[in-house]
């Protein structure tokens, strides 16, 4: 990664996310950064020290080796037409726009383009991303290691077959509002029970924390974990059952089917 030339377009949430991350990760980079927002630039420009800010997208693509479009998916069509006669075969080209192909993107580059897709998700913000990463038809598997050792600065990564990238949507793209939907649950709950608020609030997030974390940690399955803290005829069995009444699990599988079902329905009309 330090030996290459970084461009993004679209100076926005998620390449600032980046573009923090890997600074973090691997100290001063060769770093390019377009968007029409002179503010978002100044912003990388005084935070993150980017010297190579601009206007210009066709700039950032002369100068990188790997483009990683960060811009909203219904303006990459534009984008790709914008700066194709400067993608040569020594430049990656990476999209991390929810639902668009790398077929589509290839459609709109010279053939044999390089493109790599990432599924990303907010915590990226926080440095704790989750990712699917899927390759084009040209990309190699050095692509599909630098872009994981991109992504990897903020977060996790797995590399899929882009005919699982829906789901991928479905489950960590989509996943974070099902996580606060259950925290802000848990801290009603508490509130019900006769906790603040705030204390509510806290607790519940970090619980979802801690238990998130002994999953990754300690590599144990989930439900060998429940069975750990699950006491005979004791408090934790109670709240169980009552949330297979509820048919907590079903649920949130049908929640992820749906999500899944609507981006593939996404991805086909944007085609
Ligand atoms: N945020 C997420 O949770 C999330 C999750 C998964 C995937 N993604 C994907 O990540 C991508 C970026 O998301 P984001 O949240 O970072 O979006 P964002 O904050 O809106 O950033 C996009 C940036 O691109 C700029 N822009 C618009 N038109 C441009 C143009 N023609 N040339 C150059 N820059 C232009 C926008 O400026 P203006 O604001 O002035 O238009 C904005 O600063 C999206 O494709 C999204 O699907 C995001």
């Amino acid at each position: 990664m330090d030996n290459k030339k970084i461009g993004f377009i679209g100076a926005g949430n998620m390449a600032e996310a980046f573009v923090k991350g890997m600074l973090k990760a691997a100290g001063p980079l060769d770093l390019a950064v377009s968007d029409l927002n002179t503010n978002r630039l100044d912003v990388f420009r005084n935070q993150y020290g980017v010297e190579g800010v601009t206007k210009d997208n066709r700039k950032v693509v002369e100068y990188a080796d790997v483009i990683i479009i960060a811009v909203k998916p219904q303006i990459i069509p534009a984008i790709l037409d914008e700066v194709a006669d400067l993608v040569l075969e020594d430049k990656l080209i990476v999209s991390i726009a929810a639902g668009v192909t790398t077929a589509t993107i290839e459609k709109h580059l010279p053939d044999g383009t390089r493109v790599v897709r990432v599924m990303p998700n907010t915590p990226a913000l926080v440095g704790l991303g989750a990712f699917g990463i899927c390759k084009g038809n040209n990309a190699s598997s050095d692509d599909i290691e630098l872009v994981e050792t991109m992504m990897n600065t903020v977060g996790i990564s797995v590399v899929v077959g882009e005919d699982r990238m829906d789901a991928i949507t479905g489950l960590s793209g989509s996943g974070p509002a099902y996580v606060y939907t259950f925290i802000d649950a848990l801290a009603d709950a508490g509130v019900n029970m006769g906790l603040t608020r705030v204390n509510a609030t806290k607790l519940a997030a970090q619980t979802v924390l801690g238990a998130a974390v002994m999953v990754l940690e300690t590599g144990i399955h989930p439900m060998q974990l429940k069975d750990n803290v699950t006491t005979p005829a004791g408090t934790t069995i109670c709240a169980l059952h009552e949330l297979d009444k509820g048919a907590f699990k079903s649920t949130v599988m049908s929640a992820v089917e749906a999500a899944t079902k609507k981006a593939e329905k996404l991805g086909k009309s944007s085609k």
